[in-house]
C-alpha cells in the first residue's frame, strides 16, 4: 500500500506561470518522457505502462497498458490512437482544466502513445463547448511541430506522428468510445455493436485505442520518473495519483489531486468541509452514473476495489457531495432528466425507459406520486440494466436504484405528504407531469404552488416559462 492523501503529480505545473507554453513546459520536465520513449522499443513502453498499473480514467478503469497491448499490429492497416476529451459525465471537470492549464502533457502523452502503438496519426476528440481548451491544444500542437516533437521526423529519430484536434458537437453519447469513433468519421454518434472491438476494427475500420485525457497524460510522467514513483501512491490494484473533481455543498469545491486510497471523508475535509450548518447526507463517488452512497460510507478508501465493495464505482473521479438540506428525489430526477435527454435513441430500453423514469420521478417529486410508483421505478430500471445497447442505459438507473435502496423513506414521504418533505423543491410550473389521477394522460402540474420555493432556484416566473411551453411540452 502506497501513501494516501493529497499529492501533486499531473497537476505539478498548474501553479507555474506560463507552463501552458512549450518553453516553460520544457523547463519543468516537459518532453523528457518522450525523449526516453524514443530510445525504447514500442513493446517496452507498453510494459512500463502495464507495470505502473495505470487504469483508464474515463470511467471503466480498464488497465491502459493492457488495452494498448490488445491493439492489433499485424493487419497491414494503419493504427490510430484517439484521445477521448469529450468529458460529458455530470460532475466531471478535470480533463478540461488539464488541457487548459497544461496542454503539452496531453500532446506529449499522445506522441508517446503513438510510438508505443506504431501509430503515425492521433486524434484528440474534444468536447465542442471547450473553446479555451481547443485554443490551448491547437497552440500547443503548433509549438510541438515547430520544435520537432511532432511531424515526419520526431527529434531526428526518423519516426513520424501527426496530431489533430477534432471538435465534437456536444452530445454526451459521443464520449462512449464507439459513438465517438462514428462521430469522428463524420457520422451521427451512436454506439457500435461489439465485437469487433476498436482494438481490431476502430477508426475507419482500423486498429484503434481510445483513451481518456488523464490516462494518456500520466504516461510521460511515468517514463520520466519511473514505475516506483507512480506506485508510491495508492494500492496494488489502484495505484497512482487521481485528479478529483469534487463538487457540491462544500466550502471549497474544485479540482484536487489525491493519491488513490484516500478516504472520501478526508477529501471532504480537504475541501474545507461541508457548507456551514449542513451535514453530509449522500455522495456520488464517480459522477452521476455511479450509484450514490449514504454518509455512513464516507470513510471508504477511494480505490476502484473499495468503492465497488461499498456498492458503487469510481467512474471518472467526480465526487459529488450532498447535504441533509438536499432532496434525494430531486437530485435523482435531475440526473435522470439528463440521461433521458442524452439517450441517443438507438435501443428501446434506454430510449423509452429514460422517458418513463423521468415521468414517474417527476410526479413523485411534484407531489403527484403513488406508492406503487416505487416498485414501478425499480421494475423499469430492471428492464434497462443489462438490456441496453451501451452503458448509458445502465448508468441512468444507478442513482434511482441506489436512491431507493438507501432513501426509500424519503421517496415514500414525498408520496404520503404529496410534497417534498424537505420543502426544498421549487414549484416546477414549467414542466408537465403524468396525470396520475385521470387515466394515464398528461396534464400540466397543478397544486405545486403550495410547495415553498427555494431561494436562488429558478421558478417558472424567472425562467419565463408560459402556459404555451407547458402545453408544448405536454
Ligand atoms: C455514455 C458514455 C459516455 C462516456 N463519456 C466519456 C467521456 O466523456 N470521456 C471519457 O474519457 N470516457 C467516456 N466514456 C468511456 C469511454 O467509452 C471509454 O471507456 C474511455 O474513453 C476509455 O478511456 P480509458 O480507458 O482511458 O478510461 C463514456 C462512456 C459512456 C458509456
Ligand atoms: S443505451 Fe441509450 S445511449 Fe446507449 S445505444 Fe441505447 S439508446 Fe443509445
Amino acid at each position: 500500500m502506497g501513501t494516501t492523501g493529497p499529492c501533486v503529480a499531473l497537476s505539478e505545473r498548474y501553479a507555474i506561470e506560463g507552463a501552458d507554453g512549450i518553453d516553460v513546459y520544457e523547463q519543468h520536465g516537459g518532453y523528457v518522457g518522450l525523449r526516453k520513449a524514443l530510445e525504447m522499443q514500442p513493446s517496452e513502453i507498453i510494459d512500463v505502462v502495464k507495470e505502473a498499473g495505470v487504469r483508464g480514467r474515463g470511467g471503466a478503469g480498464f488497465p491502459t497498458g493492457m488495452k494498448w497491448s490488445f491493439v492489433a499490429q499485424d493487419t497491414g492497416k494503419p493504427v490510430y490512437i484517439v484521445c477521448n476529451a469529450d468529458e460529458g459525465e455530470p460532475g466531471t471537470f478535470k480533463d478540461r482544466e488539464l488541457m487548459e492549464r497544461d496542454p503539452h502533457q496531453l500532446v506529449e502523452g499522445m506522441v508517446v502513445g503513438g510510438l508505443a502503438l506504431n501509430s503515425v496519426q492521433g486524434y484528440i476528440y474534444l468536447r465542442g463547448e471547450f473553446a479555451h481548451a481547443g485554443r490551448q491544444l491547437t497552440r500547443a500542437i503548433r509549438e510541438a511541430y515547430a520544435k520537432g516533437y511532432l511531424g515526419a521526423d520526431i527529434l531526428g529519430s526518423g519516426k513520424r506522428f501527426d496530431l489533430t484536434v477534432h471538435r465534437g458537437a456536444g452530445a454526451y453519447i459521443c464520449g462512449e468510445e464507439t459513438a465517438l469513433l462514428d462521430s469522428l468519421e463524420g457520422r451521427r454518434g451512436q454506439p457500435r455493436l461489439r465485437p469487433p472491438f476498436p482494438a481490431t476494427h476502430g477508426l475507419y475500420g482500423c486498429p484503434t485505442t481510445v483513451n481518456n485525457v488523464e490516462s494518456i497524460s500520466s504516461v510521460p510522467f511515468i517514463l520520466r520518473h519511473g514505475v516506483d514513483w507512480y506506485r508510491q501512491w495508492g494500492t496494488e490494484k489502484s495505484p497512482g495519483p487521481k485528479l478529483m473533481c469534487i463538487s457540491g455543498e462544500l466550502q471549497r469545491p474544485g479540482n484536487y489531486e489525491f493519491a488513490l486510497g484516500t478516504p472520501v471523508s478526508e477529501m471532504i475535509d480537504a475541501c474545507g468541509g461541508m457548507l456551514e450548518g449542513r451535514a453530509l447526507k449522500f455522495f456520488c463517488p464517480g459522477g452521476s452514473s455511479t450509484p450514490l452512497l449514504p454518509a455512513s460510507k464516507a470513510d471508504v478508501a477511494y480505490t476502484y476495489e473499495d468503492i465497488m465493495e461499498a456498492g458503487s464505482m469510481l467512474g471518472t473521479g467526480a465526487l459529488m457531495i450532498y447535504s441533509d438540506q438536499t432532496c434525494v428525489v430531486d437530485t435523482v430526477l435531475r440526473f435522470t432528466e439528463f440521461y433521458e435527454h442524452e439517450s441517443c435513441g438507438k435501443c428501446t430500453p434506454c430510449r423509452e425507459g429514460g422517458y418513463w423514469l423521468s415521468q414517474v420521478l417527476r410526479r413523485i417529486e411534484t407531489g403527484n406520486g403513488r406508492m406503487e410508483d416505487l416498485d414501478l421505478l425499480q421494475d423499469i430500471c430492471d428492464n434497462i440494466l443489462g438490456r441496453s445497447f451501451c452503458a448509458l442505459g445502465d448508468g441512468m438507473t444507478s442513482s434511482i436504484t441506489s436512491g431507493l435502496e438507501y432513501f426509500r423513506d424519503e421517496f415514500e414521504a414525498h408520496i404520503r405528504e404529496a410534497r417534498c418533505p424537505l420543502g426544498t423543491t421549487e414549484p416546477r410550473r414549467d414542466i408537465a407531469v403524468l396525470d396520475t389521477h385521470g387515466g394515464g394522460g398528461y396534464a400540466p402540474e397543478t397544486g405545486a404552488a403550495e410547495i415553498p420555493a427555494m431561494p436562488g432556484r429558478s421558478t417558472a416566473a424567472t425562467t419565463g416559462a408560459t402556459d404555451k411551453t407547458v402545453a408544448g411540452q405536454a
